[in-house]
């Protein structure tokens, strides 16, 4: 019999439910006389940050929050960013913001990330995060890797007790998906396995696994002989040649998935619907 072409699982329709359910939480904050503030730091000219960061600007004046935003020079200091993110904690007004990654080479993104009130940390990267992620502890989770969750469980993906595959072990992606898929949580409680160069026959583990994500950055690197019929695949990688995105997961495996994130409008609206629901819960902590 000849293989479906598997279901797709947009993210739009996840991250439309995540903000339904954010909506009467934040008019509970403005009923308080509290408006959220999203803030934004962005270093130099790079014009896909700018753009990114517009587009968490714009997504948070929509919503009626308040978006304190710093844009520094391309040759600012590390002194310059440092009191620019100094500045975003102390700021009352200010609930969440991020420092848009990649900063100029000559500036240390990492140092500047410790200086952040881990509190406000709306991307869930400061170490502090990340530690609290590894010990089950309440705190902000980095964006994609919940927003995969989040997907996951609205397109009633069974996930615990199932073997999921990551291809990847960044930080921003495949290592925090590893720590929050095997968390015990209903949504959650996977066997998951991390695949990467140094596993170089990764597609027997990929083959074998009932949910595969592809974490790598590598175009195409995900091809229909690495997945099993059925499986559930979900593109989390991308590369960009200029505005063009060229996804991690190839084309060819819809024709043997169960289910897949398309290639355009997969995670990433899921990213920025947990970006602003980690800054709800921000905002919640401090105006108890
Ligand atoms: N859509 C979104 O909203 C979103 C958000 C965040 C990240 N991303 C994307 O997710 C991807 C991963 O980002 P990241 O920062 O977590 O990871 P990263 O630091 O770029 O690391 C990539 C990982 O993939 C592995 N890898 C690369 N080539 C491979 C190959 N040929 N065979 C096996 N493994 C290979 C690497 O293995 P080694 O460790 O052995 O080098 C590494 O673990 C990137 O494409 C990024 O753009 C997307």
């Amino acid at each position: 019999m000849d293989q479906m072409p598997a279901k797709m699982m947009p993210g739009g329709p996840v991250a439309d439910a995540v903000f339904a359910e954010l909506e009467p939480r934040v008019e509970k904050l403005v009923a308080n006389g509290h408006t959220p503030g999203l803030g934004t730091i962005l270093v130099g000219d790079d014009g896909a940050s700018e753009r990114y960061v517009g587009m968490k600007m714009k997504r948070a004046q929509e919503l009626g929050w308040t978006s304190p935003h710093l844009h520094l020079p391309q040759d600012a200091s590390q002194a310059d960013l440092v009191a620019a993110v100094r500045s975003f904690n102390d700021a009352d007004e200010v609930d969440a913001f991020l420092v848009q990654h990649p900063v100029p080479p000559h500036l240390d993104y990492d140092a500047a990330l410790l200086e952040m009130d881990p509190d406000k940390d709306v991307d869930g990267m400061h170490p502090v995060n990340m530690g609290r992620l590894a010990l089950m502890m309440a705190g902000p989770a980095p964006c994609t890797p919940a927003g995969i969750e989040a997907l996951l469980a609205f397109y009633e993906i069974p996930v615990s007790g199932q073997e999921v595959c990551i291809l990847g072990r960044g930080t921003t992606l495949g290592r925090p998906l590893a720590l929050l898929l095997s968390q015990k949580r209903p949504t959650a409680n996977a066997a998951v396995t991390v695949v990467h160069t140094g596993v170089p026959d990764w597609p027997e583990y990929t083959r074998r696994a009932g949910i595969v994500v592809a974490a790598a950055g590598v175009p195409g690197i995900l091809r229909p002989e690495h997945i099993s019929p059925g499986a559930v695949v979900v593109g989390g990688g991308v590369r960009y040649e200029g505005r063009r995105l060229l996804p991690d997961v190839d084309e060819a495996c819809e024709e043997v998935a169960g289910a897949i994130t398309p290639r355009v409008g997969g995670v990433g609206p899921t990213t920025i619907a947990m970006l602003f629901r980690n800054a709800v819960e921000a905002a919640e902590r401090t105006r108890r």
